[in-house]
Order: C-alpha cells, then structure tokens, then sequence
C-alpha cells in the first residue's frame, strides 16, 4: 500500500523544452541548447554523454542552478525555478544539489572534515558539534576518516575526489551532479570513485547525473543520455547483463 505522508511524485528533476543562448542580443548570440526534455525520478543513476563541445557542461550548469535558461521550464523537486530570485535559487541549490567537478574546487589549506562541512556552514551559518559528526561520518564512509584532519592539498588526486564526494552529500542532496568525476584520475583510482558514487546512491537512494567521457563507466549507470548539438539523440535504460560485465 502506497505511504500517505510520501509525496506523490518521485521526480527530482523536469527539463521542459529548456533553451541556452550565450551573448544574447550581441553579434555573436549563439543557442547551445536547442530544447531539451528530461525528467529524472529519485534513485537513478545516470551517465551524460556526448562528444566535447556537446552541451553536457552547459546543460549541467542550468540543472545546478549555476546558471539560467533562456527559455524552457526547470522543475527541481517539483518547484518551478523560473519565478525564484537568486536568494531562493541559492537556497534550492544549497539544499538540494551536490556537485563533484572535475576539478574538485576544495580549499587545499583546510582539512578534509572542514571541506565535507563547508555546504552544512553555508546553510546553517555557524559551526556546531553535529556538522562535525556528519563530516566524519562521510569521511568514513568515503573511506578517508584517518585524513580527516589533514589539509586536502596534501591529499592524493584520489583521496581529494572522496573529499569532494563526501563535501557534496553532505547536505543529504536528492540530487547529484558529477561532471567528469573521474576525468583526471587513473583506472583504479578512477574506479574507486565511481564505485563509491554507485554504493551512494544504492544506500541514500540519492539520484546522479553523471558527465563522462568514459564508455566503460557510462555502461555501469542504470540510464545513458546522449547529446549532440545541444539535443538528446539518446535516452535508455542499460540491460542488466550489459551492466555487470562492465564492473
Ligand atoms: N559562456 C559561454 N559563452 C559562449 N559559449 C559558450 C559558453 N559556455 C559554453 N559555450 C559553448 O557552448 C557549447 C557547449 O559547451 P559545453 O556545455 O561546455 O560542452 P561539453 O561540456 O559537452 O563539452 C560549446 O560550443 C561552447 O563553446
Ligand atoms: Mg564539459
């Protein structure tokens, strides 16, 4: 029987024939996104493809509200994001969306448990015991406990991606975003990572998008999504079997 207190929709995100130009009204206007729909339900696990210059970046910009859409509706957790000032697309973000870029923007001269903190300080303004609890907690889960005291530039290319990854879920977002979360990593390392993206999602039922350049990867995501041209040429689900041998 269905829960009664569980909201009725388990969409977390709605593209609606989203649109992006860059220098509107100047001679160089140029539209990269060429209306696009999508629609994400909590707990998928989502692979971004496409080849460079794509849109994938730009298209992860608008869904982070990093960014607006010249046209087109953006639906995060069922709030209409067109009519919300930049306060409470701050607040929508901060509450709701995890980043993990490729380049992870951590402050290198603060210890890998300030890093994780950092989104819950910005929410809550001042630091208290639970904040560090929580950052702890994730640290372990990331496997990075013993380091929580360390200065992340000190930290292995690696270890500074689990701290980014630990830093985005620790506002406990229903959506993350990762473009190229593992772009600059080697095989293994770049497989940790992605593994522990997987068992995130898997426990919290968090939902990802994830950018990558890498097939291998992109056959383990539950779901790839293909642009080209500013368009989505592809949407599917991929099969089971096709899913475990690439792991
Ligand atoms: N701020 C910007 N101003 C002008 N053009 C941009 C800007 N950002 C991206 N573009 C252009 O939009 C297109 C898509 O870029 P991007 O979203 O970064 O692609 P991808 O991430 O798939 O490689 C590219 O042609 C790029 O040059
Ligand atoms: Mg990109």
């Amino acid at each position: 029987m269905a829960d009664a207190s569980a909201p009725a929709s388990t969409e977390v995100l709605r593209l609606a024939g989203v649109r992006k130009s860059f220098g509107v009204g100047t001679p160089r206007e140029v539209e990269v996104l060429h209306g696009v729909d999508l629609v994400l339900q909590r707990g998928e696990f989502c692979a971004l493809i496409g080849p460079s210059g794509s849109g994938k970046s730009t298209m992860l910009n608008l869904i982070g509200l990093l960014d607006r859409p010249t046209a087109g509706t953006l639906f995060i957790e069922g709030q209409d994001t067109r009519t919300l000032d930049d306060a409470a697309l701050t607040r929508l973000r901060g509450r709701n969306i995890g980043f993990v870029f490729q380049h992870h923007h951590l402050i290198g001269a603060f210890t890998a448990a300030e890093n994780v903190m950092m989104p819950l300080l910005l929410d809550r303004r001042r630091p208290d015991a639970a904040m560090r609890r929580i950052a702890e907690g994730l640290l372990d889960r990331v496997g990075l406990l013993p380091w929580k005291d360390s200065r992340v530039g000190n930290l292995s290319g690696g270890q500074q991606q689990r701290v980014a990854i630990a830093r985005a879920l620790a506002m406990y977002p229903p959506l993350v975003l990762a473009d190229e979360p593992t772009g600059n990593l080697d095989t293994k390392s770049a497989d940790g990572v992605f593994d522990l993206l997987r068992e995130m999602n898997q426990t919290s039922r968090t939902t990802f998008l994830i950018v990558t350049h890498d097939p291998r990867l992109a056959q383990r995501c539950d779901r790839i999504i293909e642009v080209v041209d500013g368009r989505i040429v592809a949407d599917g689900a991929v099969p089971a079997p096709r899913r475990i041998a690439a792991s």
